[in-house]
């Protein structure tokens, strides 16, 4: 798959928090995108997502325009901050409810990337009760359980134990391998390096590097 972003900006009241970005994302491949606190990750995101539209510009995903000809890229697996789930159910009806949507995961699925991230899918605990931790493990399963071609994953490291920090990075180097597209942000310089082939630093909305289409080779 291919998301090709063409000189898109956002204005929100008077501010750029996109300005004039393009670049171009292929599957089989890990992005980073860094940057300071609101200097634009999370619009980078939405943006590939068709969840803002632009000002100016556009995004194609395989040559459909989103907003046009698509409103939301299929395919697509999503984590953005704070995920939501409804508490009084439990993690394992939580996850099979978002699966009868479109019918791509199977209950074995589901118990099987549960297991790997060190979720019990028949524990009775409802998710209200889930410390933070435990809600990004969801929030991550959901993004990735139905075979997804694109995954977008907003600061999906935020409140992981160690084992599962290790266990996530082990998971996306396998869904590169099966050449899906992965696009995430990440504080920590270390995950960004470990895992991207390319990143892109944002500063106040803008791409700082790489300077547009030519993307920083980190590791191929
Ligand atoms: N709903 C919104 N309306 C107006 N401005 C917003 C909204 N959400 C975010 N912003 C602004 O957009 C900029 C980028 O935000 P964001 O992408 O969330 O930053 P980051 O994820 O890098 O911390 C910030 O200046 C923020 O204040
Ligand atoms: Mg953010």
């Amino acid at each position: 798959m291919k998301i090709e972003v063409t000189n898109f900006t956002k204005t929100i009241g008077k501010t750029n928090v996109l300005e004039n970005i393009s670049v171009t994302l292929n599957s089989g491949h890990i992005y980073g995108v860094v940057g300071k606190n609101g200097s634009g990750k999370t619009m980078f995101l939405r943006m590939i997502s068709g969840l803002i539209l632009p000002t100016e510009g556009q995004v194609q995903i395989d040559g459909k325009v989103l907003g046009k000809h698509i409103s939301f890229p299929d395919h697509l697996g999503i984590l953005l901050e704070k995920p939501s789930f409804l508490g009084h159910l439990t993690g394992y009806e939580n996850l099979k409810m978002l699966a009868k949507i479109r019918n791509d995961a199977s209950d074995e699925d589901i118990q099987s990337y549960m297991n790997l991230f060190d979720l019990d899918w028949q524990s009775k605990k409802k998710v209200k009760q889930y410390s933070l931790g435990m809600k990004q493990k969801l929030g991550i399963i959901q993004a990735m359980m139905e075979n997804q071609q694109i995954i977008i994953l907003d600061e999906p490291f935020n409140a992981l134990d160690e084992a599962s920090v290790e266990t996530l990075r082990q998971v996306l180097r396998k869904l590169k391998a099966e050449k899906r597209l992965i696009v995430m942000t990440s504080h920590n310089k270390e995950d960004i390096q470990l895992l991207c082939d390319y990143t892109f630093t944002l500063s106040s909305g803008k791409m700082m590097s790489p300077t547009n289409e030519s993307a920083v080779l980190i590791a191929e």
